[in-house]
């Protein structure tokens, strides 16, 4: 069974487009490690989910990406990869502070603000995953963000300190590898259940849009095909895939 340790190596870059642009860079180049993480200090085109950009103050947070290579996970259940990451975050940042929770498909926030984004990159051979660039950003010492940001938060800001950055990425690299072992080990119903303890919403009746309207509902389940399960009033429960709900948030529509 493997036994992945990230960080092992840790390629430190001062300044680069996009780590995950580089991490899928060297894949394609060469036989990579795996546990590699690449981090840099600063990012001239950080990528976000959805095609969004990532910005973030140069030299003040946390911006990486993690290579796996989860030869045994079947395509269909690559969600499994996006939960355990976000469990990772989650779980380094309660060692933190309080009220943290995930933001499903996998925003991390801290009092109802977003703290850190994943961004996941894949690749499939038939039906099971080839490789991994899990892409990283954490908010750490940022002291605040741009009006265009609504609602971003860093550790700073939270807890009134200034951190090493280094020592935080060790201490988030040990608990991603935790987490991403756990999957290796075929621990599902652990990882759905921190993921479910985590998650945003769940099982409180709350305000939605999708393409049919703004509706009330309440989060049931996440399906394995990462899909999020909702209990309408009427009694349907509906399966929405990323960008087809949207959410009521204090900051108004997310
Ligand atoms: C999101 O919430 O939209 C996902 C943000 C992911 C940002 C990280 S920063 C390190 C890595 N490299 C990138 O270009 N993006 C990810």
């Amino acid at each position: 069974m493997k036994n992945i340790k990230f960080g092992e190596p840790l390629i430190h870059l001062t300044s680069v487009d996009s780590t995950n642009d580089y991490a899928t860079q060297l894949l394609n180049k060469e036989m990579v490690k795996e546990g590699t993480v690449i981090l840099a200090d600063h990012q001239l085109k950080g990528k976000g989910q959805g095609g969004n950009q990532w910005t973030s103050e140069p030299g003040s947070n946390l911006l990486f990406s993690a290579i796996f290579r989860p030869d045994f996970l079947r395509a269909d259940k690559q969600y499994y990869l996006s939960m355990c990451v976000a469990n990772a975050i989650a779980d380094f940042l309660s060692d933190f502070s309080e009220n943290i929770a995930i933001k499903w498909p996998n925003d991390i926030l801290i009092d109802g603000r977003k703290i850190a984004g994943i961004l996941i990159e894949n690749t499939i051979m038939g039906e099971f995953l080839l490789t991994t660039v899990a892409g990283i950003g954490l908010n750490v010492n940022q002291d605040s963000f741009p009006a265009g940001i609504p609602d971003a938060v860093s550790l700073k800001m939270i807890t009134g300190k200034q951190y090493h950055l280094l020592k935080l990425l060790n201490q988030l690299l040990e608990k991603l590898s935790h987490s991403v072992n756990l999957l290796c080990e075929n621990r599902i119903g652990i990882i759905r259940t921190t993921y479910l303890n985590y998650l945003y919403g769940l099982n409180e009746w709350r305000h939605f849009g999708d393409s049919r309207g703004d509706f009330e509902g309440r989060i049931t389940d996440v399906a394995d095909s990462g899909e999020l399960l909702v209990l309408k009033r009427n009694g349907e429960i509906a399966g929405y895939g990323f960008r087809e709900i949207s959410f009521y948030m204090n900051s108004g529509r997310l």
